[in-house]
């Protein structure tokens, strides 16, 4: 077992982080700004209070949590969700990704460390290798595992019994997920991008934290360039943070975020240079749309994921884009955006 497969955190006895190796935005230095309780968590309310009854009522039949599924686009806190179920439950959390678990043999050494009630997190887990997959049906259905050693007529099954223990699973792309996996959650919810008011506080929250004056126009205007989603308020709450620091007074204003955003390529709607050059794309290689998603990641050089899991869901969102089954069309307010004339086409 690797590092990278394997990141086991000990918030919930300790409310700390293991020394392991970590992804990018598992880094500690975020983690800090993110809430560890339910009650600091804000904004998609009626997942807080159905999870926060599920909790409540788990605990007190001295159950482990169902089975949960987290989906919506990156950042806007499937993992901080999974940290805080640990917490409230009171019960360790191990984190892994779908496409660490390479071999059934990687599923079973995490299952196997697991105690009562603790929390196993599967990031991107429509990226998890069929052959895994299999496992993880008997092991969320019936807590047990079976395994096979060696093979022919040499073949020995081996049945593996596991602690109840409660899998989150998170995906950008729900609909990739197979149906025999999908049903053997016991909740599934979405995340859908922060409302202003929501962002605005995420701001000011994240910003006490890390000591930096902000006024209340700073704060909105930093919430609003930040694409509905919390982890780009943080992002830019610190590149904000250093042009605050240098350029001016270390007092951040909405001129301070407004400068310090123009210099990271964020426009005033949060749109970045990536999105910028998607929409202008669509509208000045295919006239506006529609057009297939390959053509215009092979126009970008992009990769087609990144567009999919990235850059298009908050595009479509805010009705910068639409999907038709021919592709992909720039609506009227991405013309505008981009200072084009707006081309209205008959179909
Ligand atoms: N930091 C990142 N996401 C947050 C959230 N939903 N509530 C509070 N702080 C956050």
């Amino acid at each position: 077992m690797t590092d990278e497969m394997l990141t086991r955190c000990s918030v919930g006895r300790e409310g700390i982080v293991s020394g392991r190796l970590m992804p990018g935005d598992e880094a500690p230095e975020l983690l800090s700004l993110r809430p560890s309780r339910l009650s600091e968590y804000i904004g998609q309310r009626e997942l807080v209070e159905s999870l926060s009854i599920a909790i409540e009522a788990a605990k007190g039949r001295g159950e482990p949590l169902e089975h949960l599924l987290f989906h919506g686009p990156p950042g806007l806190g499937k993992t901080t969700l999974a940290h805080i179920i640990a917490n409230e439950m009171g019960n360790q959390l191990t984190v892994t990704s779908g496409p660490a678990l390479e071999k059934g043999g990687d599923l079973l050494g995490l299952l196997t460390h697991l105690e009562e009630g603790d929390v196993l997190f599967v990031d991107e887990i429509h990226r998890t290798p069929k052959a895994v997959e299999e496992f993880l049906y008997p092991a969320m259905e019936d807590f047990a595992v079976d395994f096979v050693f060696d093979k022919g007529i040499h073949a020995r099954s081996h049945r593996f019994r596991l602690k109840r223990f409660c899998l989150v699973g998170a995906t950008t792309r729900v609909g990739m997920l197979s149906a025999p996996l999908r049903d053997r959650f016991g909740m599934m919810r979405n995340l859908d991008f922060y409302v202003i008011d929501d962002l605005v506080r995420i701001t000011r929250r994240s910003a006490a934290l890390l000591e930096v004056p902000i006024d209340a126009e700073g704060a909105r205007c930093l919430a609003e360039r930040s694409r509905g989603t919390p982890r780009i308020v943080n992002r830019l709450l610190k590149r904000v943070r250093d042009y605050a620091q240098v350029r001016g007074d270390g007092r951040v204003d909405a001129s301070v975020v407004e400068a310090a955003l123009a210099l990271e390529g964020v426009d005033p709607l949060g749109l970045t240079r990536l999105d910028r050059r998607y929409l202008k794309t669509i509208i000045e290689y295919y006239e506006g749309g529609p057009v297939g998603i390959e053509a215009i990641a092979a126009t970008l050089q992009e990769d087609v994921d990144t567009l999919v899991d990235v850059v298009e869901p908050y595009l479509l969102a805010i009705g910068m884009v639409t999907r038709t089954s021919a592709g992909r069309r720039a609506g009227a307010d991405a013309f505008r955006h981009l200072g084009f004339k707006v081309q209205v086409k008959l179909f």
